[in-house]
């Protein structure tokens, strides 16, 4: 039974009859303040699960990436992550519409502030945990900005515009602000086979999601390549695992207790090491251009 679903049509019903003037934000507070108190309740089940917290909050995250989000919820436990950032709110440009999946992570990741991203202005979501900003996933100095100032990042979710070139810019971009053994999840690759989300039926890698990805694979072994491999995709050297699903991606950076040594070409030393610098940013040696 949708216990959820079926509140949200008795509330909807009961709005429609009252004489008050502004029904949209009436209804986002009534709806919200149901979703909580379910939320709030259901985080007492010791057997919970990140997926039915966004079943509970009225999010598609349940119906299309159930299996997904339990790993996610497994793998980072509900106490760990500090910060993180979801690209893509939801309820695009109507009014007091959207923030189901924030209010979700809210409740699951209990200690963690929760930023939110969308192109449409979503601030009616704002609280004390929740912090809402407005622009483009596509704009490179929006996402250093947000990463340098609200980051670095235990989990990042991009559900945004879905559109390739997005997905790509944002990953390159956030990438560094996600912390060691934090978690990148892209929600949607459909739009990596779909000429009109500027995908590629013919699997081109900077037009398809899973061929891009494919690309960085060696990464999850950087600590046995050759160190002109590591030189091609140095930025991503820290990639520990990435998992597929249909129609979405998860990856795992690695943690930096263990550096990274990387072959010589000759296969018989394993003498390079890459560490941090003291600000905490990837320490990359000139050799390395
Ligand atoms: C699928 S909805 C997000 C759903 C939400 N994450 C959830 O699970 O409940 C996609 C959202 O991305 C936003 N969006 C579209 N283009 C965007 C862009 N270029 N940058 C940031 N957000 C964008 C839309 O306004 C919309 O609210």
């Amino acid at each position: 039974m949708k216990i959820s679903e079926n509140l949200k049509s008795i509330v909807i019903q009961i709005i429609k009859f009252l004489p008050i003037k502004n029904k949209n934000l009436v209804r986002f507070r009534i709806r919200n303040a149901f979703i909580n108190i379910i939320l709030k309740l259901y985080s007492f089940n010791p057997y919970s699960k990140l997926s039915k917290f966004f079943y509970y909050s009225l999010s598609d995250k349940y119906a299309n990436y159930k299996d997904l989000y339990n790993l996610l919820g497994h793998l980072k436990k509900r106490d760990n992550p500090k910060t993180i950032l979801e690209i893509g709110i939801g309820g695009h440009n109507k009014q007091y519409s959207g923030g189901y999946s924030l209010v979700a992570l809210s409740h699951y990741y209990y200690n963690s502030k929760i930023y939110g991203l969308d192109i449409n202005e979503k601030s009616f979501l704002d609280s004390k945990k929740i912090k809402t900003i407005q622009g483009s996933q596509s704009n490179e100095e929006l996402l250093e900005k947000i990463g340098t100032k609200n980051g670095p990042f235990d989990i990042i979710i991009d559900d945004g515009s879905h559109y390739v070139d997005h997905q790509i810019i944002t990953f390159q971009n956030l990438w560094k602000h996600l912390n060691d053994d934090g978690y990148y999840l892209i929600e949607d690759l459909s739009g990596s086979y779909l000429t009109r989300l500027r995908g590629s039926p013919e699997l081109e890698k900077d037009k398809n999601l899973i061929t891009f990805f494919s690309d960085l694979n060696h990464m999850v072994n950087a600590e046995r390549l050759l160190r002109k491999w590591l030189d091609k995709s140095k930025n991503y050297i820290n990639i520990n695992q990435i998992f597929y699903f249909e129609s979405a991606i998860l990856i795992h950076k690695k943690n930096y207790d263990s550096p990274i040594a990387g072959a010589d070409e000759d296969e018989k030393s394993n003498d390079y090491k890459l560490k941090k610098d003291s600000d905490g940013n990837l320490d990359i040696p000139d050799d390395f251009d």
